[in-house]
């Protein structure tokens, strides 16, 4: 789960290069690197971040006027070998003729190694990556092939995941390319002359819309000023199938925000229009949920005796919302997994079922690894994904973007929000055509659902309110999170985002479950973050909150607004709009993502990049 860039053409390479690695730095920031092959090839490395690397390359850069167009670049997300300079991106082949930059795994890299060792080869890091720059020199020589030749050949001795850039001193115009089950991107620059290579569209955006998708088992040659030239590893031509795409560049940047968090925050009420937009249509007498993908796989959804989620993390908090609503609206029994335990489990899948895999970036490897297990198995994959042309909406049958934009917070806030909003409006599609929804329950949530953007707008009001609360939680050591109903899985998810960027140890539990352990963590000491905007279950959550204040947890309860009852009981509280009950959590979380974003903020953390994480987990 690194991020790779790559740039041959006329302009100079560095600072596309670096321009595209700070897009890319979500993917990791555990080291950075890049080479640039100009008279000389020059590589260089820092650990830490891409703005480390820009340190290292102001103390020598390349000569005034001789600034290298070919480069490739890496930033990295620790998996073989510790965060440190020298398992930094890119390799050197033992020649120093060829270096190269990976994403992914290579699993079978240690007896790879180990032939190479005997052949003379020497290595220089702890990277399962070294091995491949090797290999493709080794297969260089003993066939005397291009670099291409040698790329396929090496590849199909190599067992894993990669997205690969390649350079060789002996063929400068070219740069070779390659991807199986690690994203991979081709620019095509607007004259044809000039190509951009990276791990997402985000650092191609601003030079070109012209970009091919490499598929898995797909070799790349891009010749400077000629040609985009694609092969299997066979090396038979496959046709490279180009895509125009539209990419926000106003979301790739902070617009004025302290961080990306904030801002995605922030972007929810506009980007679940986006999200809506098209696909709630008709006017206030006559609305409706229009969804292409259940319109042309109408027969086989309504076939479904089961439906499995699948997903990861945050995800699959929304995955768990997604369950109450399909069950409520379309009477089909849900299962949601965890995509990394489904794939592993020897799933029981019947052709009639329904796999959902929803997934921001559509690259999570494990939900990919569980849809392409389940689509063998015969199930309909229908996939709920922002990343438009990944993996996962590649692999997909049928699916429904939730065009919020791109995440690059790597704590998700817009994407949950986004798939709990085509949670519900595939609930309320499919109910309809199963009849399983009355008429006027349907309009009822459509209206509803329409004005959450307002209603979020309200709450986001409250941030100045919610930074000044956060205040007394920074030293805090643990955290309950505590909902029940349409909020157990909000109260996981403000867990998951408090854990992550503040790095406070937090729990999400049903409110009712609690009495069944862990009330035995509550006193004075243990903040409690209650989910009491629940009104059909209202009642029931108020006795919960009375077992806690009887052990005199510090409690501070998301309530509706005006309930005088709880603002009564309770150490502190954040007021937000009431909504349907199924329309809960998109209310109830925007408070608890504020939160987690204020307590980490004045823990002095890294937010936007916190510790030992990354955006989009390529990885198992
Ligand atoms: O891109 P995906 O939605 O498939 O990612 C799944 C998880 O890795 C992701 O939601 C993760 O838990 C987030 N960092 C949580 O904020």
């Amino acid at each position: 789960m690194c991020g790779i860039v790559g740039y041959i053409g006329h302009r100079e390479a560095y600072p596309i290069l670096i321009k595209g690695l700070h897009r890319l730095e979500y993917r990791g920031y555990d080291s950075a690197g890049c080479a640039l092959l100009g008279k000389e090839l020059t590589i260089y490395k820092a650990k830490g971040k891409v703005s480390d690397l820009e340190a290292v390359y102001e103390k020598s850069p390349q000569p005034a006027g001789e600034e290298p167009t070919v480069g490739i670049a890496h930033t990295r997300w620790a998996t073989h070998g510790a965060p440190s300079e020298r398992n930094a991106h890119p390799h050197l082949s033992e020649s120093g003729s060829l270096t190269l930059v990976h994403n992914g795994i290579i699993e079978n890299y240690a007896s790879l190694r180990e032939q190479l060792q005997k052949r003379g080869f020497t290595f220089k890091s702890d990277t399962d990556t070294e091995v491949l720059v090797q290999l493709i020199e080794y297969q260089k020589q003993l066939h005397q092939s291009d670099l291409a030749e040698a790329v396929r050949s090496a590849l199909k001795l190599a067992i894993g995941a990669y997205a690969i850039a390649v350079i060789d001193k002996s063929e400068p115009e070219k740069l070779v390319c390659a991807r199986k089950s690690s994203p991979l991107a081709i620019g095509i620059g607007e004259d044809d002359s000039e190509f951009f290579i990276a791990s997402d569209a985000s650092p191609i955006a601003e030079y070109t819309k012209k970009i091919v998708y490499l598929n898995d088992e797909e070799v790349a040659v891009v010749v400077r000023g000629k040609e985009l030239y694609v092969t299997n590893l066979m090396g038979d031509e496959t046709e490279a199938d180009v895509k125009e795409v539209n990419v926000d560049l106003s979301m790739l940047d902070h617009d004025g925000y302290p961080h990306f968090m904030l801002k995605e925050i922030f972007d929810q009420p506009n980007v679940l229009k986006d999200c809506m937009r098209g696909r709630i249509v008709g006017d206030d007498h006559n609305l409706k949920v229009v969804l292409s993908a259940v319109t042309q796989n109408r027969r086989q959804l309504l076939r479904a005796r089961r439906i499995v989620i699948v997903s990861c993390g945050t995800s699959w908090h929304a995955g768990l919302i997604g369950k109450q609503l399909i069950e409520h609206f379309c009477r089909i029994p849900v299962e949601v997994a965890y995509a990394s335990e489904f794939r592993y489990s020897d799933p029981v899948i019947e052709p009639d079922d329904v796999v959902i895999a929803i997934s921001q970036s559509g690259e999570t490897a494990d939900t990919l690894a569980a849809i392409q297990q389940a689509k063998q198995q015969g199930a309909l994959i229908y996939g709920i994904v922002n990343g438009v042309g990944s993996s996962i909406a590649r692999e997909s049958h049928a699916g429904t973007y939730i065009h919020v934009g791109p995440e690059i917070g790597v704590a998700s806030t817009k994407a949950f929000t986004g798939q709990v909003v085509v949670l519900t409006m595939l609930s309320l599609a499919l109910g309809m055509a199963k009849g399983t929804v009355e008429q006027e329950e349907y309009e009822e949530t459509i209206k509803e659902l329409l004005l959450i953007p307002e209603k979020i707008e309200e709450v986001l009001k409250q941030n100045d309110k919610i930074e000044r609360l956060s205040k007394q939680f920074t030293y805090a050591r643990n955290f309950l999170y505590l909902g029940r109903g349409y909020n157990y899985p909000v109260a996981l998810e403000g867990a998951l985002k408090l854990k992550e960027i503040s790095y406070i140890h937090a729990e999400g539990y049903p409110a009712a479950e609690m009495k069944h352990g862990p009330i035995a963590l509550i006193d004075n000491e243990m903040p409690v973050v209650f989910l009491t905007n629940h009104h059909r279950r209202y009642q029931k959550v108020i006795s919960n909150l009375q077992e806690v204040i009887s052990r005199h947890g510090n409690i501070l309860a998301i309530i509706n607004k005006g309930d005088e009852q709880v603002k009564k009981m309770v150490d502190s509280y954040i007021e937000v709009p009431e909504t349907l009950s199924c329309l809960t959590p998109l209310i109830s979380v925007i408070p608890l993502q504020l939160l987690s974003y204020h307590i980490a903020v004045s823990r002095g953390l890294n937010v936007d990049q916190p510790r030992n994480l990354a955006k989009s987990v390529t990885v198992e």
